[in-house]
């Protein structure tokens, strides 16, 4: 029987953003279900019940969504059909009675930006604008824990980032904004870019990774010739292939570097630097150590 005094979901559960997301909610009593495509891999928490279901599965997502006014939906795993799959959860949330959307999203999304996955995030933000319910968008740019399985093993990081930068978030930060806007009605219509405290370049990126692991790690900027040719041998799409270069190619073109002051703003704190987050999370890097 659900709990009829839930009125908050959270999708993604069982992953970074959303987990740590619910992990707040339930720290502050929010009373809120969980819902996740594998039931089993969501956290169980005080006053948190929990939902399977896929946004492939609009019903499984209208019955999990019964009851709630508003939904956390993190953006699900990249896919061919991700914005059907996103549209879906939206159309679900909408016949649940769902009265506001906050939608994890990605900086820049837009129809032309050079990040093809930014696109998608683009056509979720319309289709749920075109659905009248009440709605934030939360952009993030890259996350800090992807930097350091850009290196590869034997140092080098290939990409062809050129000498952009890139304003990369920590997924803590993430969780803590989206925590704030949830338990806060003043945020409609705002789309908020949430980054880090600074915009690194590769060399970065490479240089901080070098003092954490003692050992030289250099950053190969790659012509994007060179970066869809390695990535030729992994066994994947060629939508997925671009997404990959192409997130490369936005921070080249500066698309990716703008430093903002929205987590701040959102949490009373400022964002984790890079070197900070390295130190508390050395588990990302340990591939290289
Ligand atoms: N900003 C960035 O650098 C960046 C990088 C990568 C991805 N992203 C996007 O940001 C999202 C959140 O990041 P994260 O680090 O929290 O990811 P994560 O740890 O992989 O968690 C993703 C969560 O979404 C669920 N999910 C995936 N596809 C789904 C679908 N089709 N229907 C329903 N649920 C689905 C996953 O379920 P399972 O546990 O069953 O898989 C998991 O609970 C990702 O899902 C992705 O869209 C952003």
């Amino acid at each position: 029987m659900a709990d009829s005094s839930i009125t908050v979901a959270v999708t993604g559960g069982s992953g970074k953003v959303g987990g740590q997301v619910a992990h707040r909610l339930a720290g502050r009593g929010v009373v809120q279900r969980i819902v996740a495509p594998r039931p089993e891999r969501a956290p169980r928490l005080p006053g948190a019940e929990v939902a399977g279901a896929s946004y492939a599965d609009r019903h499984a997502m209208q019955r999990a969504l019964d009851g709630v006014d508003t939904l956390f939906l993190v953006s699900g795993r990249e896919a061919s059909d991700r914005v059907r799959q996103h549209a879906n959860a939206v159309d679900a949330a909408v016949a649940a009675g769902v009265e506001r959307i906050v939608y994890l999203s990605f900086v820049g999304a837009g129809p032309k930006a050079t990040f093809t996955f930014a696109r998608d995030h683009w056509h979720t933000e319309e289709y749920i604008r075109a659905r009248g319910v009440r709605f934030t968008f939360v952009r993030d740019n890259m996350y800090q824990a992807m930097l350091p399985g850009f290196v590869g093993k034997d140092g080098c990081l290939r990409a062809p980032a050129g000498t952009g930068a890139v304003a990369a978030v920590a997924h803590d930060d993430v969780a803590d904004a989206v925590t704030s806007v949830l338990l806060d009605e003043a945020h409609q219509a705002e789309s908020y870019e949430l980054t880090g405290p600074e915009a690194l370049t590769f060399a970065q990126i490479a240089k901080h990774l070098s003092e954490v692991t003692g050992r030289p790690i250099q950053y190969h900027p790659e012509t994007l010739e060179e970066a869809y040719l390695s990535r030729s041998t992994y066994d994947a799409h060629d939508w997925e292939v671009a997404g990959w270069v192409t997130s490369f190619q936005a921070i080249a073109t500066g698309e990716l570097a703008e430093v903002t002051d929205t987590v701040r703003v959102l949490t009373g704190h400022p964002p984790m630097d890079f070197r900070d987050y390295l130190g508390r999370c050395p588990q990302t890097y340990q591939h290289l150590v």
